[in-house]
């Protein structure tokens, strides 16, 4: 099913590219400036958007063996996940049920069975189970079981890890990605391993995600690094709230080693088509994921960009992770996987968030009510439309927008 629609998507470029059009969403969108800059909508956002919905805390990769953690602060909400004996991932609140003290430091990662808190000494598993008090006749009885690490809920699937940091939450993650993660099953991430990763500073949170949704600034903004003949042309396919964009054209290039060759796709059959030409543009996950293939020294890769809102409505941070079908091997290969994601940085750094913050300073005047999204724009007009939708939804009405997506989709 999800190979047929991978397939589905292919042909629409291709078809597209060869009569060298593109589909338009009805008509151009404006909305409020204020989207950007209003700090009570970036408190609200932060709340019902990053606090209650799924989000994608790593790639599976990050955390392969069991023992391995990582520990990470969202939107004020301590997070700590760990690869489980049994091969399955937990998603704890980094809180210490004695006094809250965060039990591994946010942002650290590494491999343990047991985390001591670093305040009294309490000793928990690493499937949140409290198995040592210190002094426990001096401390006094307390139920240990009812004591362990509160759990939030998690997904695995596609090679990429979901929470909800919500332990109450009752929203599906599998419902919540509308089948998406079967389609970015193609990437094929499983047993891919992570190369490297950074962390950028950026501007507002949906400043800097309308860049990975909008292919129209690429031969203008980024004509000093990916080129000015870039094309500016995306479709875009919608899964929920998720879309992937990806430009129309029959034409593909075939990395293969040293030498790339350009492949005209209307000549291949279905079972032709090589699978990073399924897999081509970029992969949102709603709210703050991008995924894009990117090969370093010729070998398969991917950049994952992980974004959430900073402290202020004017800031964001974004987790870059460099993953890679195989770690490059010989001198010269790691060199070329370097040199990849260091392009990368500059392009996002001095190209999108250096314009993203400037974009920000100039809407923060108030001089402007109002900014556009046009037809050929489809992708940031159904991202905003989504954002606004869910964050003014009530809990029992989330559950009915993924409900009534679930029902769509099995028409
Ligand atoms: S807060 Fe963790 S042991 Fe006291
Ligand atoms: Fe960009």
């Amino acid at each position: 099913m999800s190979h047929d629609t991978l397939i589905s998507m292919t042909r629409n470029l291709i078809a597209h590219g060869a009569a060298d059009t593109m589909e338009y969403a009805d008509e151009v969108l404006a909305i409020p400036a204020s989207t950007y800059t209003d700090p009570e909508l970036f408190e609200l956002e932060k709340r019902k958007i990053f606090r209650r919905l799924p989000l994608m805390v790593a790639p599976s990769c990050e955390l392969p063996q069991p023992g391995d953690y990582k520990a990470m602060d969202i939107c004020g909400v301590p997070l700590l996940l760990t690869r489980q004996r049994d091969g399955t991932v937990g998603a704890f609140l980094n809180m210490c049920s004695h006094r809250g003290n965060p039990v591994v430091t946010a942002g650290t990662t590494g491999n343990a069975t047991r985390f001591t808190c670093g305040y009294h000494g309490w000793t928990f598993k690493n499937d949140g189970d409290l198995v040592g008090v210190a002094s426990p006749r001096d401390f006094g009885a307390v139920d240990k079981a009812a004591l362990c690490l509160k759990r939030f809920p998690v997904y695995e699937s596609a090679g990429l890890i979901w929470a909800t940091l919500d332990p109450e939450s009752k929203l599906s993650i599998a419902d919540y990605l509308c089948g998406y993660d079967d389609l970015l099953k193609a990437f094929e991430f499983n047993g891919w391993t992570l190369f490297a990763k950074r962390t950028l500073a950026g501007p507002n949170w949906k400043t800097a995600y309308d860049g990975y949704l909008d292919f129209y600034h690429l031969p203008v903004l980024h004509k000093d690094t990916f080129g000015a003949d870039f094309y500016n042309r995306a479709n875009y396919f919608s899964f929920g709230p998720h879309q992937r964009l990806s430009t129309p054209s029959k034409f593909a290039i075939k990395v293969s080693g040293e030498d790339d060759q350009q492949m005209d796709l209307e000549k291949l059959a279905d079972d032709e088509i090589p699978q990073e030409v399924l897999v081509q543009g970029v992969w949102t996950i709603f709210p703050h994921i991008s995924i894009a293939s990117f090969y370093g020294g010729g070998q398969r890769g991917a950049l994952v960009s992980q974004l959430f809102p900073g402290e202020t409505v004017g800031d964001s941070y974004t987790t870059q992770y460099y993953v890679m079908e195989n770690q490059p091997e010989t001198p010269e290969q790691v060199q070329a996987a370097h040199d990849q994601f260091n392009f990368l940085e500059i392009v996002v750094r001095d190209e999108d968030y250096a314009t993203g913050k400037r974009q920000h300073e100039a809407l923060q005047s108030g001089m402007m009510d109002r900014v556009l999204f046009g037809k050929n724009e489809g992708g940031g007009q159904v991202f905003h439309q989504w954002a606004a939708k869910l964050t003014h939804a009530s809990d029992s009405e989330l559950l009915d927008i993924f409900a009534a997506e679930q029902r769509e989709a099995a028409e």
